[in-house]
């Protein structure tokens, strides 16, 4: 029997750091709804990999439309533990400008840190579910990308930076419908400390 999932490993739901439990603008119970959603994400993809191992890949002819379904919601179940993971890790901090490496490819990329904010904060107005700050090693320089979805719209070879959840659970419970306010709070509390340390690791060259 061929297996699609071969050597898989369960990963594991990471602990939120304390600060995340006490930031101005989002609310524990929010921070708490998105834990809830990741640990599920987690879990499913734990789930599904499992399942693709039980999948007799030979016979993928009869059972396509199941393999179609466990793919896709695989990428949807990856996706929500990545974006969420990287929202997790840069919130808790002060906001403000940003300084270091990012300032620098921000004011290259964007012209300056107002106009990266408009489009940032435009960008998830609009979007469903994500917008992101993203390195795109082919464009060599940063976008705001969009996505409706924790597995749309990804852009191969581009490195998301920023993961900015526009996701109703994201704001409801503490601006109801001004998602405006919500994004300006998300702003006020990233760590560019963390964004820094990532552009850094990444080497992305100002
Ligand atoms: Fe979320």
């Amino acid at each position: 029997m061929a297996t699609l999932a071969f050597n898989h490993e369960e990963i594991a739901a990471r602990e939120l750091k304390p600060e995340l439990y006490d930031m101005d603008g989002i609310s524990r119970a929010s921070v708490e709804a998105h834990y809830k959603l990741y640990q599920g994400y987690v879990n499913k993809r734990n789930e599904i990999l499992g399942k693709l191992d039980e999948v007799d890949a030979s016979a993928a002819n009869q059972v396509y439309s199941e393999l179609r379904s466990l793919k896709v919601d695989l990428t949807f179940a990856i996706g929500g533990v990545k974006n969420h993971e990287i929202y997790f890790e840069h919130l808790g901090g002060a906001g403000g400008a940003p300084d270091g490496l990012i300032s620098d490819l921000i004011e290259r990329d964007f012209g300056g840190v107002e106009a990266w904010r408009t489009d940032l904060k435009a960008t998830g107005m609009g979007a469903r579910g994500w917008a992101w700050t993203a390195y795109d090693w082919d464009e060599t320089r940063l976008f705001n990308y969009i996505g409706d979805a924790q597995n749309t719209f990804p852009v191969w070879n581009a490195t998301p930076l920023i993961a900015l959840d526009v996701y109703e659970h994201a704001y409801f419970l503490d601006y109801q419908t001004d998602r405006a306010s919500y994004i300006d709070a998300f702003l006020n509390n990233l760590d560019w400390g963390v964004v820094n340390e990532w552009a850094t690791r990444y080497q992305i060259q100002a």
